[in-house]
């Protein structure tokens, strides 16, 4: 990462366990206790709408509460070390944006942002949902259809300007910083691979073994919240270095 100008660092759930919201697959992980066909697809949100806007309504609430860990902290200090950075992240929290990174793209959508669930067109997907205290979904004012989470749920494709930028993010970038993922979850976890036949350089960051480690140049052991502030603070001691040199 020493002679890096154009950095990806791309971002899983892992990222956010420190600032106390759950992973998906880890043994006390969302996945554990609701089965993601009820909660987060989109027959799930047709069977019982409301029980899917008050677990989103829940976890929403989670996610304000929680606050950027000193991970998400040391991955906006880059922005201001590195030319070129750019955050692809999995997580809905929007806590890279509160962090300060500035290019930040979510490949799954946001929890703070809701839609028509008929894509009436009328209701833009970037509309923050408004402060929620209903226990019913909102409709639309555009057409009076459900309105649910701008996220993406199994089976459902990625916004596609979306994925076209994280696309050419990837082609273009000398390495990728991958932090708190499994890499189990396609199109997203395929960027990864993208990188790896295109030979950019890959670090990943996760206390575990993943699939990614399979592929990553250099396996870092640890937590996002102790291991990327130890990173950047390497890159920019190193940094100094070479202009005092
Ligand atoms: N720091 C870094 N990584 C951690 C930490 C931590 N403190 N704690 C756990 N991890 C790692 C786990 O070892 C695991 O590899 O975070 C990873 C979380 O993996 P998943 O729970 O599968 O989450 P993620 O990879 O983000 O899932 C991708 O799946 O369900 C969908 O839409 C959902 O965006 C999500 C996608």
């Amino acid at each position: 990462m020493l002679d890096v100008q154009r950095l990806v660092v791309f971002t899983g759930a892992g990222m956010s366990k420190d600032s106390g919201l759950d992973t998906f697959r880890d043994a006390d992980g969302v996945w554990a206790n609701n089965a993601p066909q009820d909660y987060a697809s989109p027959e799930g949100f047709r069977r019982n709408p409301r029980t899917v806007w008050q677990w989103y309504t829940q976890r929403r609430r989670q996610m304000l509460e929680a606050n950027p860990n000193a991970g998400h902290r040391a991955i906006a200090k880059l922005d201001t070390l590195l030319p070129h950075v750019t955050v692809i992240t999995q997580n809905i929290d929007g806590l890279h944006q509160r962090a300060g990174n500035q290019r930040v793209l979510e490949l799954h959508g946001s929890v703070h942002r809701y839609k028509c669930s008929k894509n009436c067109r009328g209701l833009p997907t970037l509309t923050p949902v408004p402060e929620l205290t209903q226990e019913e979904p909102l409709l639309c004012p555009y057409c009076g259809a459900l309105t649910r989470p701008d996220v993406v749920w199994f089976g459902e494709m990625l916004p596609a300007d979306v994925w076209e930028s994280a696309v050419v993010e990837i082609a273009v970038c000398d390495a990728v910083l991958v932090v708190g993922t499994s890499g189990v979850v396609e199109p997203a976890a395929s960027l990864l691979w993208r990188a790896k036949n295109r030979r950019k350089s890959l670090v990943e960051v996760n206390p575990e073994p993943t699939l990614v480690s399979s592929i990553a140049d250099v396996v870092l052991q640890g937590k996002a919240a102790e291991v990327v502030p130890t990173l950047v603070a390497t890159l920019e001691a190193n940094q100094a270095e070479d202009r005092g040199g």
